[in-house]
Parts: structure tokens; sequence; C-alpha cells
């Protein structure tokens, strides 16, 4: 069985880490190896720049700096785990990728789109996920999904409604750009509806 890259997207509290766990199981049970991952994170060291940009005072960082931290993550994680783990045969599920930097610094902090992408050449050049699902939620319901959760990387949701809003915009645009890439899907559906769209896409696409 080949295997592929697969990225999830959405707000806060849109439900993309359930969706991967039931991906991951769906896909061990039919044999396959499967790497489940997140950014920022994903490897120790940009696990320690997560800790700088999901914790503390929402101002701490001006967004470009921001955004650097998420691509310097992001060159530590595609280089030293997805970028390996694709040529062992893994199939990588990943909880963000570049497009949440997209969508958060370039449309929420207002950096711009074609800025993101600038970097995105420097440090990714044309490697991209060969699936993406973006998961929408209006932001009232995932934030307070996600208080529920007590933790302390909470500094996003601290951000205010309107930021939070304008993601909700930037998501399904960059969903239209790409539609054979992209499957924008309803957050607010019950967990196993959406889990039966991701599987039927998943098998349509590259199992079947
Ligand atoms: P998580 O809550 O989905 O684990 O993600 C951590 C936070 O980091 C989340 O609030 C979104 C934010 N984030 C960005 O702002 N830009 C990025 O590029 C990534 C990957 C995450």
């Amino acid at each position: 069985m080949k295997n592929y890259f697969i990225t999830f997207e959405g707000g806060e509290g849109s439900g993309k880490s359930t969706q991967i766990d039931f991906l991951s199981d769906f896909l061990k049970k039919k044999g396959a190896k499967v790497l489940s991952t997140r950014e920022p994170g994903g490897t120790p060291s940009a696990e320690i720049i997560r800790d700088l940009v999901t914790k503390g005072d929402p101002n701490k960082w001006t967004p470009l700096t921001e955004s650097l931290l998420m691509w310097a993550s992001r060159t530590e994680h595609v280089e030293k785990l997805i970028r390996p783990s694709l040529e062992d045969g893994k199939w990588v599920l990943c909880d963000r990728f570049y497009h949440s930097t997209y969508a958060y610094q370039g449309i929420g902090h207002n950096l711009g789109i074609e800025k993101m992408q600038a970097i995105k050449n420097i440090v990714l050049g044309d490697f991209k996920p060969d699936l993406t699902f973006v998961l929408d939620i209006d932001p009232l319901v995932g934030i307070e999904r996600t208080k529920k959760r007590n933790s302390d990387e909470d500094r996003f949701e601290k951000m205010n409604i309107d930021f939070h809003n304008k993601l909700r915009h930037a998501f399904i645009e960059i969903s239209k750009e790409d539609p054979h890439r992209f499957v924008l899907i309803d957050g607010e559906l019950d967990t196993n509806s959406i889990f039966e769209i991701i599987s039927n896409e998943v098998m349509n696409r590259f199992i079947l």
C-alpha cells in the first residue's frame, strides 16, 4: 500500500485530533504504518518552539516573529520527522501544517498570504500535503470546547473573536483555491459523521 501525507486544519476546538486518532486506527487496521504528529511541534526541538508560541501573553511576539517561529519549528519537523517517515513508508497524519500559518499569521495577523508563501518557498520548496481536511466550526463553539480542556496552551484562544472569525473565513478561502487537495467539512457534525466523510475520501482517493 502506498503511503500519503494528510493534514488537518481548522480553528480552535474544531475536533482535528479526534479525527486523526480515528483515521490512524482505521489505517493501522488495514495494515498501514502510521505516524500521527502535530504542529507547531512534533520533534523535541520543535516542541520547545511550541511552548514559546502557545503559552503566555497573546501580545508577547510581533506577528512576524510569531510566523518565523512557526516556520522554524516546521523546518525541524519536516526535515527530522515528516520526510524520513514518508521515505520509510509511513502514512503521516499531521494536526496543522503550513495552511495554519497562512490563516493565523497571514490573514489573522494581516502579514499577507503572499509573504507567507515566499517563506514557504524557502523553507519547503514545493513540498506539500497530498490531502488536507479542513474542519469548519463557529469560533464561539470551538473556543467553548477548548476551555473544557483546561490547558495552559491558550495563547491563541485568548485572541479576540474578530481574529478567530477571520481565521474561519481564511480557511474556507484557502480550501476553495485547490478543491482537489482540500476537503472542507462541517466541524459541528457529530464525530462519527465527520469520520465517515474522512474515511470515504481516503478510501476513494488512495486505497480503493
Ligand atoms: P493546536 O491548538 O491546534 O494544537 O495548535 C496550537 C496553536 O498554534 C493554535 O492556536 C494555532 C496556532 N498555530 C498558528 O498560529 N500558526 C501555525 O502555523 C500553527 C501550526 C499553529
